[in-house]
């Protein structure tokens, strides 16, 4: 199967576990609801948890795990996006090809459906029948979610940075700082959620969680780029929006050639990398791929 084709099918059964362990419109209050529904449906990659299935595939995750969790990690990168895009925040009026969802359902709602995704997840989460052997490492994993969307080195934390560092000088150091926690902190806990539902080693552990961040920080920068180079209809979300507001980033750092040059050389050490591991990473590689090359 080539990837476009796996991604394909991998997006198919995603979407159909999302809207199996999503609350229906039809139940109150349902205002929340359709806008968290909208913003989840609007489209996007389904990245984070297609990189939980290949990683558990490669290690032989029962798939009834993984899909909830990869779900679950989808529900979370969502919320980041619909808090990500508020007036406060980036304010944005465009994401996934439509209006943002404070653009349809006003700031409030749009707040309480980052909040209600956020809290989803974990349900979800708790909620995966893994069998008795595994309850522990689902704990963990549970522990390792909560982590990387929090402050330390996570998301929240990333975005702090992210807000606190526009229109100011930043150095290589905390640019890296900012790109992988904002952005390769839910990435790694993606990869990281598939071996831990198997029986993946402390040192197969170690493998995955390289490859990891490397393709985070090479995502991020790679989303830099897009958004000088790509058109808003490409994206699906205003182009040339970094820029104007004075965002830290990698091309605004090292200019354009020079930043793509480092995702290359990011995507290659996680291709090395994985193909460490004894098992078939063959999707994994050209997932990194895909992420140097992709267009959107
Ligand atoms: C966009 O993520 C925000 C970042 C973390 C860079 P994606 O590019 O994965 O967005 P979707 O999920 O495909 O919409
Ligand atoms: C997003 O970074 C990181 C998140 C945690 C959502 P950006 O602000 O660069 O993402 P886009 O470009 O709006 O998708
Ligand atoms: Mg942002
Ligand atoms: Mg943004
Ligand atoms: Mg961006």
């Amino acid at each position: 199967m080539t990837l476009e084709a796996y991604f394909e099918v991998k997006r198919r059964q995603i979407d159909a576990w999302l809207d199996r362990l999503l609350p229906s419109e039809t139940v109150p209050p349902r205002e929340i609801h359709r806008a968290m529904r909208y913003s989840v449906f609007a489209g996007g990659k389904r990245l984070r948890p297609i990189l939980t299935l290949a990683t558990g595939e490669s290690f032989g995750a029962p798939e009834e795990w993984l899909l909830p969790v990869g779900c679950a990690l989808e529900m979370i990168h969502t919320y980041s996006l619909i808090h990500d895009d508020l007036p406060a925040i980036d304010n944005d009026d465009v994401r996934r090809g439509k209006p943002t969802c404070h653009k349809v359902f006003g700031e409030a709602l749009a707040i309480l459906a980052g909040d209600a995704l956020f809290t989803r997840a974990f349900q979800t989460l708790a909620d995966v029948p893994v069998s008795r052997e595994f309850m522990e490492r689902k704990i963990r994993l549970i522990s390792e979610v909560a982590r990387a969307a929090g402050t330390v080195g996570g998301m929240v934390g990333g975005q702090v940075m992210d807000i606190l560092a526009e229109d100011r000088p930043v150095n290589a150091a905390q640019l890296d700082e900012i790109h992988r926690a904002k952005t390769g902190a839910l990435i790694r806990a993606s990869v990281r959620a598939g071996a831990l539902l198997a029986d993946a080693t402390d040192e197969e552990l170690h493998i995955v969680t390289q490859y990891a961040d490397h393709i985070g920080l090479a995502f991020q920068i790679i989303d830099d780029v897009l958004d000088l180079t790509a058109s808003t209809d490409q994206l699906g979300k205003t182009a040339g929006k970094d820029l104007q507001t004075g965002k830290a980033t990698y091309p605004r750092l090292y200019g354009l050639d020079a930043s793509r040059a480092r995702a290359r050389q990011l995507i290659e050490a996680a291709i090395t990398t994985v193909k460490q591991l004894s098992r078939d990473t063959k999707r994994l590689q050209d997932i990194a791929r895909f992420i140097l090359h992709r267009a959107y």
